[in-house]
């Protein structure tokens, strides 16, 4: 199978060949084929999570009632999430710029792309579309401990991300928790970072004894570099998202090391 491929926020820089896509979403503006193409990646990639991916994606699933049968509505989404956690989504054309899109996490803003996919794309892709986006990172923009995360990186990307090497670092922590990231539940492997959840190619790759699993460990992954073209061969996995929260400060510190030029 191909990889599915896409580029993070943070390489936007490096990329030339983005088109210019929906600002807003206007559902009647989804043709047939869009709900088809919903309906078939929803159907394929629920078939591959159901035994691997976290229960609380699961649950969070059900909380902002994603179905194969409806392209999500933003303003649905919204009514659901606001009164769970206070988020809500914004329509973007394409990737945000970082620190645009870390300003709008900062507001409890996550910012999503509304468009699909075509039928010939299904398994390739050069940016994110709303599969990866909404498919992959909102449900468990209802998950509290998961959201307090996400925002504290965040904060800490808005009080310091004038500095370059923070910004990389902070990029490698968003990478390997937010997009690849893998959870311990009752002693298995689970997933819950969007990149995987959104990829059957990454969903059979995380899991496999191809790949390295790490325990979550901050000065680890602020240590480790990583590549968006081809499959992940490192992933750190977290016992809960409880931990991911408690780690906001020691991020810091070791940040703020690396900033004083200590990194030891
Ligand atoms: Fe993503």
């Amino acid at each position: 199978m191909k990889r599915v491929f896409f580029m993070p926020f943070f390489t936007l820089k490096t990329t030339h060949m983005i088109s210019q896509k929906p600002t807003h979403q206007v559902y009647a503006h989804y043709t047939a084929q869009d709900f088809l193409v919903w309906r078939l990646l929803f159907d394929r990639q629920m078939e591959n999570l159901k035994p691997v991916v976290s229960s609380e994606f699961l649950k969070a699933l059900k909380a902002v009632k994603f179905t194969n049968e409806k392209i999500p509505d933003f303003s649905e989404i919204n009514a659901l999430l606001k009164p769970l956690t206070g988020w809500e989504l914004q329509v973007v054309p394409n990737i945000s710029p970082q620190a645009e899109f870390f300003e709008c996490l900062s507001r409890k803003t996550f910012t999503a792309t509304c468009w699909l996919r075509s039928l010939e794309q299904l398994d390739y892709l050069e940016e994110p579309d709303m599969f990866h986006d909404v498919f992959g990172h909102v449900p468990l923009l209802s998950n509290h401990n998961y959201v307090n995360f996400f925002k504290g990186i965040s904060d800490i990307f808005l009080k310091y991300g004038k500095n370059e090497r923070v910004t990389e670092l902070l990029g490698r922590m968003y990478w390997f928790t937010i997009e690849f990231g893998l959870i311990r539940e009752h002693g298995q492997l689970r997933i819950y970072g969007a990149g995987i959840i959104s990829s059957p190619g990454e969903t059979e790759n995380s899991l496999s004894d191809r790949v390295r699993h790490l325990s979550f460990d901050v000065r680890i992954i602020l240590n480790t570099s990583f590549r968006t073209d081809i499959f992940q061969e490192t992933y750190f996995v977290i016992d809960s998202f409880e931990q991911l929260w408690n780690s906001l400060e020691e991020i810091e510190a070791v940040l703020q090391e690396y900033m004083a030029g200590d990194p030891d």
